[in-house]
């Protein structure tokens, strides 16, 4: 049997897609950049870098450098901006030949309801996914780390949205990632990306210097892999699942394995991102890989592993609490 005949179809909320393999924000341009390596038609989603309301440079080099188990990036944001979006970019995205998803940053609450507000009725966008590890300008607090600004940003931006897949994307720089959770739920989240980069840092021993000119930097890659899959089983169990919202799970995949790992632990597709710097085909690997794995345990969907992880009533997951030492 060809190993195509399982169904890798998945549904994140009101959205099918032929897989559960996205690409995450940041680590692909805007599709066209990343098409010359890959055929994007084999993605179930590809994610935007992300998009504020005016053009960013970004943060002085260094912005980029290699740790031992992943990357650290302090890019800051650099974008062309919504008007050059528009203009440029988003006439592009149908030629991916797969659903897009625009990730949406911004400095306060106006930014994030003006870029949604723009970018909603237009075609070629299946989901809006809000960056909220941005400080806001107002009081300095990170959206993504206090849930009551969390929620007032979700609320402001569902008014605007009504077509859109609105995907919230969640800071793993928190106590309690569901809380989080419940907050972008609360506010009108249909769907949640669990998790962006983590705070790091690394120095230059002869200079004394951090690597990064902006002293810390996100950390991605399989560094984090193992605290992502706690904390979509974390979020999985303690909210999403209740309410029917699926997530994406990220961090650190870079094979098929990695894959199940997200989705036994709750996730309903799974994003790549670090990967693609060491090979940007790793997506249709992790298809491949899935659909044998699929037809060896005798599964006829993917769907059929989402959250099935046997996890005791004392699982660390299912609530917080020491979990280690
Ligand atoms: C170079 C780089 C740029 C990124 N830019 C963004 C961004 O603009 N918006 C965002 O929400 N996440 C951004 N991220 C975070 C990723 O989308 C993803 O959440 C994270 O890297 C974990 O996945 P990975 O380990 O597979 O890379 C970026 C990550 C990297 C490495």
């Amino acid at each position: 049997m060809q190993a195509t005949a399982v169904d890798l179809s998945v549904q994140l909320g009101r959205l099918r897609l032929a897989n559960p393999v996205v690409t995450v924000s940041g680590t692909c341009g805007y599709g066209m950049e990343y098409a010359p390596y890959f055929d994007l038609a084999r993605l179930g989603a590809f994610t935007t870098k992300a998009v504020t309301p005016e053009p960013r440079i970004g943060n002085e080099p260094d912005r980029i450098c290699e740790v031992r188990a992943g990357m650290l990036n302090a890019i800051g944001l650099a974008n062309v901006g919504l008007e050059a979006f528009v203009r440029d970019k988003l006439p592009e995205l149908p030629k991916l030949g797969c659903p897009a998803l625009v990730n949406v940053a911004g400095h306060s609450i106006d930014d994030y309801v003006k870029v949604c507000r723009a970018l909603d009725p237009l075609p070629g966008i299946a989901g809006l996914e809000l960056n909220v590890s941005c400080p806001n300008v107002a009081d300095g607090l990170v959206f993504g780390t206090d849930p009551g600004l969390l929620r007032e940003l979700v609320t402001a931006v569902r008014g605007v949205v009504r077509r859109a897949l609105l995907i919230v994307k969640l800071s793993p720089n928190v106590s309690d990632v569901a809380a989080m959770a419940r907050a972008a739920i609360e506010g009108g989240a249909e769907a949640l990306s669990v998790i962006n980069t983590l705070l790091g840092m690394a120095i230059d021993i002869d200079e004394w210097r951090p690597m990064l000119a902006n002293g810390t930097g996100g950390l991605s890659g399989p560094a984090i892999k193992p605290i992502a899959v706690q904390m979509v089983s974390r979020v999985y169990r303690a909210v999403a699942r209740d309410v029917g919202v699926p997530i994406i799970g990220m961090g650190g995949v870079q094979t098929w394995e990695d894959a199940v790992e997200f989705l036994l632990a709750g996730a309903t597709a799974v994003g790549v991102g670090t990967a693609l710097f060491i090979d940007p085909t790793t997506p249709g690997k992790i298809c491949d890989g899935l659909a044998a794995y699929l037809q060896r345990r005798g599964l006829a969907s993917v769907r059929e592993l989402v959250g099935q992880l046997k996890l005791g009533e004392g699982g660390s997951s299912a609530r917080p609490g020491p979990a280690a030492g």
